[in-house]
């Protein structure tokens, strides 16, 4: 399928901060067959009707403006759980044309089965959330028993060549912090980059608290004290990542630890999310949504779609404030986000 035309290329998209907006990351659908502690309450939430779920024209067309407008190099696919949205390869195949990296964020379940299709379509890479090597640590986060599902999923990535794989590890105080040096010696062995992730105040639940949080310096120190590392410095595959890298010294790949928290990296943020029902917003932490969906469906051309996008990212604000007195939770968690 041939992707729509959306006019010439306007240049850079910059936001009100000066930032260049590069990196699209479109949630496909809210739900989840995890209920992860810091993400979701164990009854799941309210679920969008299907109706409100933008369609995978929907999704390419806005996807297709960024990128030939504005040179978006980057799409993430996200959710809640992206695998559980029937066709996932058939959006693939309509972003493939784009030209541009296109990931998956999963947690893997569903990926001994959809790789082989989603590499097909055209998928480069997947980062797939695992937390806990042990069953029943694995369980007390997910509050599913899936983790022998999730590790053929990894393997069945690296099968089908849906690489670099990364693993993305949320790292909760008391719970999973004991398991950094063996989550880091499995990333090594398998030769995925595990990163891990600083626990942020995106649960459903309210249950964030500082002291839950297990710094992004300590994780690498305790790393580093198994496995010696040394930092990357240079952004060597030409995409700013917010993950501070780095390397082992015995040459057996790369870690990262993401400080979301502690020092984010808000100052070099590259990315805008569009929710599962069309709502494009700024920052995971934006206070401000504007309506693609409302846009697209009263029938508006490629320059409304624009015009609508160069409004919020104007208004793009220079970054959160988790910890000051003055932030302000967003309303919705990871899962209605997207991750
Ligand atoms: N803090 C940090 N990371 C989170 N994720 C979901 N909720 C949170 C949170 N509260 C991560 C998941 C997954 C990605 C989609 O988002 O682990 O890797
Ligand atoms: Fe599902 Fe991801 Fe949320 Fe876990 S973090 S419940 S896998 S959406």
């Amino acid at each position: 399928m041939t992707a729509p035309l959306t006019g010439p290329s306007t240049g850079p998209l910059i936001d009100g901060q000066g930032r260049r907006v590069k990196d699209l990351r479109l949630s496909i659908t809210d739900r989840c067959n995890f209920r992860c502690v810091y993400c979701m309450p164990e009854d799941g939430l309210e679920w969008l009707p299907r109706a409100d779920l933008l369609t995978y024209e929907e999704l390419t067309r806005i996807a297709a403006v960024c990128v030939e407008r504005w040179s978006f190099e980057a799409i993430r696919i996200t959710g809640g759980e992206p695998l559980v949205r029937a066709h996932v390869p058939d959006l693939v195949a309509m972003l493939a044309p784009l030209g541009v990296d296109i990931a998956l964020t999963t947690n893997g379940v569903k990926l001994p089965d959809a790789a082989p299709a989603l590499a097909e379509a055209g998928l480069d890479r997947v980062n797939v959330s695992l937390d806990s090597l042990c069953e029943h640590t694995f369980e007390e986060l997910t509050r599913a028993s899936e983790l022998h599902r999730v590790l053929a999923g990894i393997d069945a990535a690296l099968e089908v060549g849906l690489t670099p794989v990364k693993v993305n590890t949320v790292v909760m105080r008391g719970v999973n912090d004991g398991e950094i040096v063996d989550l880091a010696a499995f990333g090594r062995d398998r030769g995925v980059e595990v990163r891990f992730i600083e626990f942020m105040p995106l649960d459903a639940e309210g249950g964030w608290s500082r002291d839950r949080v297990v710094p992004a310096k300590e994780i690498i120190e305790t790393v580093a004290a198994a496995f010696p590392v040394e930092p990357v410095t240079a952004v060597d595959d030409g995409h700013d990542e917010p993950a501070a890298r780095w390397r082992y010294l015995d040459g057996k790949g790369f870690v990262g630890a993401i400080p979301s928290v502690t020092e984010p990296f808000c100052g070099r943020c590259d990315r805008v999310r569009v929710t599962a029902e069309g709502k494009f917003r700024s920052c995971l932490f934006a206070l401000d949504e504007y309506d693609l969906r409302a846009v697209l469906r009263a029938g508006g051309t490629d320059d409304d779609l624009a015009a609508v996008i160069e409004t919020a990212v104007a208004a793009k604000w220079p970054g959160h404030k988790i910890g000051r007195i003055d932030f302000i939770r967003p309303s919705r968690s990871m899962s209605q986000i997207g991750g």
